[in-house]
């Protein structure tokens, strides 16, 4: 079938809870951020969606760059060795960077982006990502801005793909296994 709602077990996130939580956060770093420009870094391509709607809601001064990473070697993520397949056209030294991220799933990505963007200058780097699975965490990320902590089941919308699909989604829900079994 075509219709995607066929393919969704369950809504785990509606569209009116993100947004909720977005403007939380926003009104925490605006007051964190007073009187600094802040330097929003979107990670491709699963950060899309919360980037657009954060940057919106954030009523400051902000500008966005974007970063597209991979992971080294087909399928498995456990290396924790990442590539980058584009990177910043902004040079950090002296930005207040904010990553923006979907999903903490098992902190390699961010934990490996961390480091990497610390190295380069900026006067602050930090992390807001909309999702967290505590329970498929390998490395404990510091993140200052969370969304919402969810299960360890396989999530998609709202930017989180499954074979690409489904990040067209408005809220978060959970695959139906009949989807990938
Ligand atoms: C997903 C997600 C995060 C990352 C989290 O991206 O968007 O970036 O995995 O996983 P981790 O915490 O285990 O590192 P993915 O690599 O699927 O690329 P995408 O954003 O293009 O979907
Ligand atoms: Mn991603
Ligand atoms: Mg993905």
């Amino acid at each position: 079938t075509s219709d995607v709602a066929n393919d969704l077990a369950d809504i785990l996130v509606t569209e009116e809870e993100i947004h909720a939580k977005l403007a939380e956060l926003s009104r925490r770093i605006e007051a964190d951020y007073e009187g600094r420009e802040i330097l929003l870094v979107g990670v491709l391509r699963g950060a899309v969606m919360v980037m657009a709607d954060l940057a919106r809601e954030l009523r400051a001064h902000v500008e966005m760059d974007w970063m597209a990473v991979s992971s080294y070697g087909s399928g498995t993520k456990s290396s924790g060795v990442v590539r980058i397949l584009k990177d910043l056209d902004s040079d950090l030294t002296g930005r207040h960077v904010l990553i923006v991220e979907d999903i903490i799933d098992s902190g390699l990505t961010l934990s490996w982006l961390l480091e990497n963007l610390r190295s380069r200058g900026a006067a602050s780097v930090e992390i807001c990502a909309l999702l967290r699975k505590p329970d498929a965490v390998k490395v404990e990320v510091p993140v200052k801005y969370i969304g919402f902590d969810i299960p360890n089941d396989f999530v998609v919308g709202y930017g989180l793909d499954y074979a690409e699909k489904y990040r067209n989604l408005r809220a978060v829900a959970v695959l139906a296994p009949h989807v990938y079994s």
